[in-house]
């Protein structure tokens, strides 16, 4: 008989959902805490009193004391980055040793990913992170081949083979490619001592997890990036390099499926996404997309955006355009570091719909719905959200799997009623306005997946329950 129970917390659109704040009304029920993909290209912020932690690497649970991390087999692990984590929870007084533990298989991020990702990640406004060329060297396995993919536990069993391969590695791109302003001794020495600083926590028994979930320890799965960024799934090249779908949670998360429970699906009632690629219900389309890309994103950061124009006179346009940039500004849709822009889109329900069922979504919750107020400053009749798509005047329910097909698809917009009061300081769901409530049941029914909780605000308070 089965003892304990796994759950796994995905994005259901473009990342930046806010998956953090839901999890953390979760995790008191379990006591691990796993990342099955990605690596330092994830990241938020987690505060707890006035300790602000920004986690990449590190999972979730950090705060709760007990709590055990895990980064599974399905990540990449960037040593050097890692380390400077450790030193800032550490320096807030935080415990990690002991309780922390990394898969012997996850790729290490070499110094050559870097490089290679600063130049040839451009192409698709990557985060610079080596995510994409560390797995693309995971995956070419070949013995002969010039760059070669390393696994923490190789690199720690066979230190001295593995160091002169990530020197080789580096040589061939300065060779291959012509950088020659890199100082390979200082890369590979830094490195070297990184992995060998966190060497402590390397997790040599595959079996680890699977035997503590076995004996009754409840696991908690977080999802990094979102299912429209899945690399198979996802619009490529407009992707992560890994699976960012629920099921890869047993994959990258090195458990065995027998244990799932449920599934936590993450959205926003307003989207927004980074980089290029189709996004469907943007406001502003293509336009949209292009400003958002000027001079890699840098052209119109947050405080450029402020000193052209007042959000408000911005919403009171005919043109979409213009409302995506008004809805960007006020309700904050910048790069958390770089602040850049996010493209922003209207609620896209045929999406979500498709990603629900996809991923098996047993709860859904929606964040920032508090936003949709500021449709009331717009010239629109209603709050728009895309309940349909067209392709070639056909109707359509699905998202197309070619990219190409799926930035010809025109979105069907339905007007719901304006939300006329500030629902940000409701703290029951029966008592918040009835347009709201009408549009969480139509969603629910829309998506087929019970709506579970609604964010109203930034703060952990302004998080709703629905009545079960
Ligand atoms: P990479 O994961 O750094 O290779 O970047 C590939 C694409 O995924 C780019 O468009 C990134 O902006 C996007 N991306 C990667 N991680 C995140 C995330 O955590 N949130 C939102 N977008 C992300």
């Amino acid at each position: 008989m089965i003892k304990a129970k796994s759950t796994v917390l995905i994005g259901l659109q473009y990342g930046d959902e806010g998956k953090a704040r839901v999890m953390d009304t979760m995790l008191k029920d379990y006591q691990i805490v796993a990342r099955f993909n990605g690596g330092a290209n994830a990241g938020h912020t987690l505060q707890v009193g006035n300790i602000n932690i920004a986690l990449h690497q590190v999972p979730s649970g950090i705060f709760y004391k007990d709590m055990m991390l895990y980064i599974g087999s399905g990540c990449v692990v960037n040593p050097k980055k890692l380390l400077e984590e450790i030193k800032e929870i550490k320096s807030n007084g935080v415990k990690i040793d002991g309780r922390f533990f990394i898969s012997g298989y996850v790729t290490l991020i070499q110094p050559h990913h870097l490089l290679f990702d600063e130049i040839y990640g451009k192409d698709i406004g990557s985060t610079k992170n080596g995510i994409g060329p560390a797995y693309a060297d995971r995956a070419m396995r070949a013995k002969r081949s010039e760059i070669k993919n390393i696994r923490f536990a190789d690199y720690i069993y066979n230190n001295k083979k593995f160091k002169k391969m990530v020197r080789d590695n580096l040589a061939h791109m300065e060779e291959k490619h012509g950088m020659t302003e890199v100082d390979i001794d200082k890369q590979v020495d830094e490195f070297d001592k990184s992995v060998m600083l966190i060497k402590k926590y390397l997790c040599k028994d595959p079996l680890m997890i699977e035997s503590l979930v076995e004996k009754g320890k409840n696991i908690f799965f977080e999802g990094a990036q979102s299912v429209m960024l899945d690399v198979v799934t996802g619009a490529t090249p407009f992707v992560t390099s890994s699976r960012t779908i629920a099921a890869a949670a047993y994959t990258g998360g090195d458990l065995s499926n027998r244990y799932h429970y449920k599934t936590i699906g993450v959205a926003k009632a307003i989207m927004s996404r980074v980089g290029n690629g189709p996004f469907i219900s943007e406001l502003g389309g293509e336009k949209s997309e292009n400003y958002c890309a000027e001079e890699g994103g840098f052209a119109h950061i947050k405080e450029k955006e402020y000193a052209d124009a007042k959000p408000e006179d911005l919403l009171a346009s005919k043109e979409f355009f213009d409302i995506g940039k008004g809805l960007r500004m006020l309700t904050g849709e910048y790069g958390a570091t770089t602040k850049r822009p996010r493209r922003i889109g209207m609620l896209d329900l045929v999406m979500l719909r498709q990603n629900c069922k996809l991923n098996g979504v047993d709860e859904l919750y929606i964040n920032k719905l508090d936003c949709l107020v500021q449709f009331n400053k717009t010239r629109l009749p209603g709050i728009p959200i895309v309940v349909g798509y067209k392709l070639d005047g056909r109707k359509i329910d699905y998202m197309p799997t070619s990219v190409d097909e799926a930035r010809e698809v025109k979105p069907i917009i339905k007007y719901f009623p304006l939300i006329k009061e500030d629902i940000s300081l409701f703290k029951e769901y029966d008592k918040l306005p009835a347009e709201v409530k009408g549009l969480v049941e139509f969603i629910e029914k829309f998506v087929e997946a019970k709506v579970c909780g609604i964010g109203v605000g930034p703060e952990r308070e302004q998080f709703i329950l629905l009545p079960a």
